[in-house]
């Protein structure tokens, strides 16, 4: 029940994005192994209820994280590291075309790969939604990855919980 309220919200707020025929787009874009439309979904949804929860921006914030890997194939030609450090201005610029962005939402977009890119955040949206893409990036590409690494991965990590334990 709750879930469906959220969720109600959540596409209430991010209708007109759904709706953008440039943004639709970024649905047959790869994206740490799955597309970049749903990634982009879950970093929203989830920068939706812990906003709203801490009574942030969450409108704002919302739309921004629905935004902040919203680029089509602007940096494929680049090496990882520099399309690393280059798409979230290619984010930025790209949204701006189609959509209003408060300051809020340029900081959230354009700061959301710190510290890889060296502008922090000013904001406490932006941390939020730097943190939530930061984990949802480790789980789908976790998620998407052979038996074989998530063998290794898993016991890498168990090997670090007893590590830190002792
Ligand atoms: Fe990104
Ligand atoms: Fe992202």
């Amino acid at each position: 029940m709750l879930r469906k309220i959220f969720t109600n919200e959540f596409n209430y707020i991010v209708r007109d994005i759904k709706s953008n025929e440039e943004f639709m787009k970024t649905k047959s874009k790869a994206h740490h192994g799955i597309n970049r439309y749903n990634h982009l979904e879950r970093v929203a949804f989830y920068t939706f209820i812990v906003t709203k929860c801490l009574r942030l921006n969450y409108i704002e914030a919302t739309r921004a994280a629905f935004l902040h890997d919203f680029f089509i194939d602007d940096v494929e030609h680049m090496s990882t590291i520099k399309a690393l450090r280059r798409h979230p201005r290619c984010a930025l610029d790209n949204s701006k075309k189609y959509f209003d962005l408060t300051p809020l939402q340029e900081d959230i977009i354009l700061t959301h790969m710190f510290p890889v890119t060296f502008t922090p955040p000013k904001y406490f949206e932006s941390v939020i939604v730097d943190v939530i893409d930061d984990i949802a990036g480790i789980y789908e590409k976790y998620k998407s990855s052979s038996k074989e690494l998530k063998a290794a991965l898993t016991y890498i990590f168990m090997l670090t919980i007893n590590f830190i334990k002792k």
